[in-house]
Formats: structure tokens, C-alpha cells, sequence
């Protein structure tokens, strides 16, 4: 059994950890890291060539932190350079442009990439994902708005932020809970807490949100074919309800698919009388 004394030992060793920022290039990766470790913002555009290396010290709670943060290259053109990268990774910040609809699409494939690099058998589980919805300093070019970005990633056990590398707004934040969320990870033997991977809604809520949102017409957001009956909607329209009820239902944009889904079927029986 271990002592108190022991544990205090264990507590006030460093513990070393290894970090890597993903997302498409431009999206403002090296910014986030260069307003937190060096409290500046470059506005110039300068690409990262293939990988930047630094490594930082932080205190979190009663323990120091050696961060190893590798910072890649959103380009393609790099991914060879890139690819060696992804393995024994603590922590990922995965970043977009909320401006720039083309870097949220690509969050899957930067999830497919890490997982085909670290091959079978690949627990993305066990590593602490931190998706930062960047440059909200820019508010009026935003095309992917806060609910549809924090589904995404709380569909799926990551934390979501909204920062701004130039303003400076959530990068702190971000990066305490991030790091306090990674040594609750080492401290958990490298296995998530369950309690991070307990989100609160179902997969289902999430994906009857996300398929109301891109639906084309009212007969799509109810799961109909044009034509079907009153019965039909009323029935399709329940499930919707008791599913994503506000009272029932806290995944992002629920409050949203639910107004969605009363006005769809309020103008379905309107159409077929
Ligand atoms: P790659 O290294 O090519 O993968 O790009 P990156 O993701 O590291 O982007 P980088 O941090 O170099 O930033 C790209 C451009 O976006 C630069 O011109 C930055 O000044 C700008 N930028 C980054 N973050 C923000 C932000 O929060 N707000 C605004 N307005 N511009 C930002
Ligand atoms: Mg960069």
C-alpha cells in the first residue's frame, strides 16, 4: 500500500507530457500556442514548416508540468513529415476557423489521419481532445456557429472552446482545463476519467440535431417521405419531441431542433388540409 508520503513524492515529481495541435492550415494552430506561451500575436501569415518543437513548464495544482507540444503543419503538401508524430499523445488541440466553414468539415478527416497513422489497436479514447473554435474575434465572416461546433465535439467526449489568438479571449481557460483534464488523465493510469466521457446526451439527440439542422425541407427534418399522412407526422413529430425536449435534452442546439421541428410540422398539417 502506498504511503502519504510516497503520494506526496509522486505529486511533486514533474510530470511529462506530450501535446500536438491539428487542423487545416491557417486555421491559427501556432497562434493559440504562441498567445499562451508567449503572450503575443503575430498577424502576419507565416506557415509552419512541417513541425515546430518547443517545450514549456507549467504549474497545475500541486504538480509542474514539462509540455512537449509539437506543433504541425496544416498543409497536406506536409503530412509526410507529419505523419511520425501522432503517437504517445496525452493531448490534441484540434483547431478551426470559425470563418472558414472547409476546417470544420475537416475535423473528421484529422481524426482519420491520427487513427490510421497510429494504426490498430487505435484508442483515441484515451487521449484528451481540445477543439478551440478560433478567430471569434472575427464575428462577422462566422459560418459555423457555437452549438453546431460544441455538438461536434461533446458528441464525442472533447472539450470545446471559442478562442481568439489575437485577442486572447479563452486561451487561458482553454489551456487550464486542458491540462488540468491531462493530468486527471496520468493520474487515471492514461485511461479517461469516465466522468470526461459521460456526455450527458445520446448519440441519437446528437444525431437527430445535426440531421434537422442540414435537412432541406420540413418532410426531411421529420424523417418523412413528401406525401406522408397527418398520422404519419404527428407520430414522426412526438418522437422528435419527447427526444429533444429542452427539459429532456441539454446537447447543443436542442433548444433550436426542437423550435425547428414544431414550426416543420405546424406547417405540414397547414400544407395538407
Ligand atoms: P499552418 O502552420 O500553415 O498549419 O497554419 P496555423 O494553423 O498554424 O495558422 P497560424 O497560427 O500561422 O495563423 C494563420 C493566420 O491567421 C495568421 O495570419 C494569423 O495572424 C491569423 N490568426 C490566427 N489566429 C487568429 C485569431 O484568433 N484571430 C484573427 N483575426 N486572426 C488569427
Ligand atoms: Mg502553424
Amino acid at each position: 500500500m502506498e504511503t502519504n508520503l510516497q503520494k506526496r513524492k509522486e505529486a511533486r515529481k514533474p510530470l511529462r507530457i506530450k501535446v500536438i495541435s491539428m487542423g487545416n492550415a491557417e486555421v491559427g494552430k501556432s497562434c493559440i500556442i504562441k498567445r499562451y506561451c508567449e503572450k503575443r500575436f503575430v498577424s502576419k501569415y507565416l506557415a509552419t514548416i512541417g513541425i515546430d518543437y518547443g517545450v514549456t513548464k507549467v504549474q497545475m495544482r500541486d504538480r509542474e508540468i514539462k509540455v512537449n507540444i509539437f506543433d504541425m503543419a496544416g498543409h497536406p503538401f506536409f503530412y509526410e513529415v507529419r505523419n511520425e508524430f501522432y503517437k504517445d499523445t496525452q493531448g490534441v488541440l484540434l483547431v478551426y476557423d470559425i470563418g472558414q466553414r472547409e476546417s470544420f468539415d475537416a475535423l473528421d478527416s484529422w481524426l482519420a489521419e491520427m487513427r490510421q497513422e497510429l494504426g490498430p489497436p487505435t484508442n483515441l479514447e484515451n487521449i484528451i481532445f481540445s477543439v478551440c473554435a478560433n478567430k471569434i474575434d472575427c464575428s462577422k465572416h462566422r459560418c459555423v456557429d457555437e452549438s453546431e461546433g460544441r455538438l461536434w465535439a461533446e458528441s464525442r467526449g472533447f472539450l470545446y472552446f471559442e478562442t481568439s489568438a489575437q485577442t486572447g479571449e479563452g486561451i487561458n481557460e482553454m489551456f487550464q482545463v486542458f491540462y488540468s483534464t491531462i493530468i486527471d488523465l496520468c493520474e487515471n493510469g492514461g485511461k479517461r476519467p469516465m466522468a470526461s466521457i459521460n456526455v450527458g446526451f445520446t448519440k441519437e439527440q446528437a444525431d437527430s440535431i445535426r440531421r434537422i439542422r442540414n435537412s432541406k425541407d420540413s418532410w426531411d427534418m421529420l424523417g418523412l417521405k413528401p406525401g406522408s399522412s397527418r398520422d404519419e407526422i404527428n407520430r414522426a413529430y412526438r418522437r422528435l419531441a419527447v427526444l429533444l425536449h429542452p427539459d429532456k435534452c441539454i446537447a447543443p442546439g436542442s433548444e433550436d431542433a426542437f423550435k425547428a421541428v414544431v414550426n416543420a410540422r405546424t406547417a405540414l398539417l397547414k400544407s395538407i388540409k
